[in-house]
């Protein structure tokens, strides 16, 4: 163990030891197939469903594709790092865990706090993008639900009619992630296996959309590929791709939430890297071509839409194609809420188990064999947040919080690589310490193209997080009191 006071940290050997007693409170019903399902499941969602829309018609236009490309770069990095440190420490909790190993408890807090802008935020934001397709594909079956129950406080509906209607709550987000809620409550395995076959609906819509949509590209639509910056920054030309990166990368994310699975999978060691990097290669690859085939089929001011994807099939004009892109976007963007409310819950449970969180977060369920009860915390506030948010706000609190705890996860590689080179590594990433130090400064570069009044958000959160943890964490944790173990 190392020193204690804030910068006490976990020794490696401590964290793999600890594994395996917890590891026999959560079932290992997890393979390679169904963690890169369920790396797939959490990446592709409201990034690609709903921002890519946004980011084209606001910022980047046609070369949103660019935007795809610099984010994918940025992913492979942290990528390769992620999967040394998966495979290294295979532990449910992720770069809280990686930071607790290197940085140190208050870190591993900062980070444990950090991330529950990724999961629980990004769970509340890809919940606002399905109530966006649910309202479009009922509004296919000639049922229009009431624009204000449909978009959060400070949104406005434009109605079929040129009637403009002002949101007070989203209540479809809310119902999707109460119903989420209840299935992971009930059981990892049951989720997973909907979760495959969700993921198999996704990827086929993906692919359907990009080769039936390849052939009604009008060209023209990609003139000017990178329309002019009109002389703000962020708004199109060079700076526009960066922020379109920025705000695009929130497509990315969910490849880190596999290495949350690790407690629940039959082989980590194998099976962790293969997860995030395969499925992280797999949406690039994807991304890049549906963003292409999007802004050639719809010019791109014309995509800031609750639903940009199935504006574009509208375009192509078949009508039942429409409805089938619809109900897969819907499948795709439940899996991500699923996966991020799983990845959220089993985090809180190791900070528990640490003591920086009350022990209610690590409470098992005797037959289900689920945190129970932090499960259903999570979705109550996850549940208010989506209710009365709009996505562009919760998008990039996502982005920003989330990059930078992929800084520390590539800044962790490079110290643990000094503080304990002879550790077992299964899986070494390549070319350390430039591979990381590549990684941090792309993250770095994509946090720029994000506005001030995000980075006064993550800031703010930060310091609350930080009165949390000397209020609370400090006087119960168990590095620091060892004889509060098991209590
Ligand atoms: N990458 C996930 C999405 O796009 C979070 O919805």
């Amino acid at each position: 163990m190392g020193k204690t006071g804030l910068m006490a940290r976990k020794s490696v050997a401590d964290i793999v030891g600890s594994v395996e007693g917890e590891q026999r409170q959560l079932s290992k019903t997890l393979g390679a197939f169904s963690i890169t399902a369920m790396g797939i499941g959490a990446i592709i969602g409201a990034g690609i469903f709903v921002l890519t829309g946004t980011a084209a018609a606001q910022y980047a236009g046609p070369s949103i594709v660019l935007s795809f490309i610099l984010g994918g770069v940025a992913c492979a990095f942290v990528g390769l790092c992620y999967s040394e440190l998966a495979a290294m420490l295979p532990v449910c909790g992720s770069t809280y865990t990686y930071t607790y190993a290197t940085l140190g408890e208050l870190f591993a807090w900062v980070i444990g706090w950090d991330l529950i802008l990724e999961y629980a935020m990004g769970a509340a934001t890809v919940a606002v993008g399905w109530s966006g397709y649910v309202v479009s594909l009922l509004k296919n079956a000639d049922v229009d639900l009431p624009a204000e129950l449909t978009a959060a406080p400070g949104v406005t509906v434009k109605l079929a009619d040129g009637t403009i209607v002002a949101g007070v709550i989203n209540v479809p987000a809310v119902v999707i992630i109460a119903i989420l809620t209840t299935l992971l409550v009930l059981g990892t395995r049951e989720s997973a296996r909907l979760n495959n076959i969700m993921v198999a609906i996704k990827l086929s819509v993906v692919l359907a959309f990009i080769a039936i949509g390849a052939f009604f590209i009008h060209s023209a639509n990609w003139h000017p590929f990178i329309p002019k910056n009109t002389g703000e920054f962020g708004s199109f030309g060079t700076s526009g791709i960066l922020r379109g990166s920025a705000v695009v990368f929130f497509a990315f994310i969910g490849f880190d939430a596999v290495s949350t699975a690790a407690q629940e999978a039959r082989n980590p060691k194998r099976d962790m890297p293969i997860g995030i990097l395969g499925s992280l290669v797999v949406c690039t690859l994807l991304y890049i071509a549906v963003a292409g085939v999007l802004t050639g089929l719809v010019p791109y001011a014309e995509l800031n839409v609750p639903d940009p994807i199935a504006k574009g099939v509208d375009a192509i004009g078949v009508n039942w194609f429409s409805i089938l892109i619809k109900v897969g976007a819907l499948a795709g963007l439940t899996t991500v809420i699923l996966v991020l409310l799983y990845g959220q819950s089993r985090i809180f449970f190791t900070m528990s188990k640490d003591g920086l969180l009350p022990r209610l977060f690590a409470r098992v369920h005797p037959h289900l064999h689920t945190p129970h009860l932090s499960q259903i915390m999570i979705g109550t506030i996850v549940a208010v947040v989506a209710a009365l948010t709009p996505i562009n706000v919760l998008g990039e609190m996502v982005s920003i919080g989330t990059l930078f705890a992929f800084v520390l996860v590539c800044g962790a590689v490079i110290y643990l690589r000094r503080s304990d080179p002879h550790a077992p590594r299964p899986f070494r990433a390549p070319g350390v310490p430039l591979v990381p130090v590549l990684g941090i400064f792309f993250c770095l570069l994509l946090m720029t193209g994000l506005p001030l009044v995000t980075w006064v958000r993550l800031v703010v959160w930060l310091a609350i997080g930080l009165v949390i943890y000397f209020i609370y964490g400090r006087n119960n944790s168990v590095l620091q009191h060892p004889e509060r173990r098991g209590h």
